[in-house]
């Protein structure tokens, strides 16, 4: 059977059968993923159960590799993976479920805003690959939204008034919305912001796109309340459900999303129930500014 992508969501989102993403896959396969990748940001193949050796050379053959490296709280003896991965997971290096009230935990619980991955570094990251190696009972999901629909929907003035806007990013801002205070100093130092354009253009089909996320903090040249007010309200109209797929896991579920054209966020779920989500990623192509 050949590849075929089917869209599941409002405006995006494709779900792809006749691919087995254990083996090398051939350019054509390849080229067709790129292609659906451009064309609907967001990519879901069913049940495929990749291991990690699976999962990295499956991502080494879209791109280069993005490595996850001082983005967490977790000290480098402490990681469960490898920095070629992204430790999505509620998981201790005994791959047991952080305490609630962990710091880890708390500030790994920030990505249940919306947000673009690695917006928070000078080269924000092209696709996550998203591999669900166990999931909770219940809740769990996660939400995608299109920032191409999201953009094209707003009206003439606003496109008019945004173009050219530059945010500055940082975990700090995303943390502290939600009440996530006490950084240390080496982590403020660590985290500092990176500017990054506020609308981007899709090196390929030309497609204009809101880059948003929550750690966007600040517009340059602006009133600090003003711009928190006024991207808070852009990532409102921007998550309306007309714009957002949800997908619920299975077992073996590998999502792809283009963080240059997509927000994504986690939904919540049992804290002490484990959820193993591994995330590889492919590093972008240079700074949006
Ligand atoms: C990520 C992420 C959401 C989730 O992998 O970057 O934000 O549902 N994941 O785990
Ligand atoms: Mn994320």
């Amino acid at each position: 059977m050949s590849m075929t992508i089917r869209q599941i969501g409002p405006c995006f989102a494709g779900e792809v059968e006749g691919v087995d993403l254990t083996q090398p896959l051939p350019p054509a396969e390849i080229g067709a993923i790129h292609a659906g990748m451009d064309e609907f940001a967001v990519l879901i193949f069913r049940r495929q159960g990749l291991d990690d050796e699976q999962q990295l050379a499956f991502t080494k053959s879209l791109g280069e590799l993005e490595h996850a490296i001082g983005t967490s709280l977790r000290a480098p003896e402490d990681y469960r993976l490898p920095t070629t991965f992204a430790d999505v997971s509620n998981l201790d290096k005994e791959n047991k479920p952080l305490a609630r009230a962990d710091r880890r935990r708390l500030f790994a619980i920030g990505n249940r805003l919306w947000h673009s991955d690695s917006s928070f570094k000078p080269t924000p990251a092209k696709y996550s690959i998203l591999n669900a190696r166990s999931i909770p009972s219940k809740g769990g999901n996660t939400e995608f939204a299109d920032m191409r629909a999201a953009y094209d929907a707003l009206d003439d003035e606003t496109k008019r008034e945004i173009e050219g806007l530059i945010c500055e990013h940082s975990q700090i801002y995303s943390r502290e919305r939600t009440g996530f205070k006490d950084f240390t100093d080496e982590e403020r130092e660590r985290f500092e912001p990176v500017r990054q354009v506020l609308v981007r253009t899709h090196p390929v089909t030309g497609r204009k796109s809101l880059y948003l996320a929550s750690h966007a903090g600040t517009i340059v040249g602006w009133p600090l309340p003003e711009a928190n007010i006024f991207l808070q309200d852009l990532t409102e109209h921007a998550t309306q459900r007309q714009f957002v797929h949800v997908h619920e896991w299975r077992v073996g579920d590998l999502v792809i999303w283009d963080n240059r054209q997509t927000m994504h966020r986690a939904r919540p779920f049992p804290a002490e129930e484990p959820r193993d989500m591994r995330r590889t990623t492919l590093a972008g192509d240079g700074p949006t500014v």
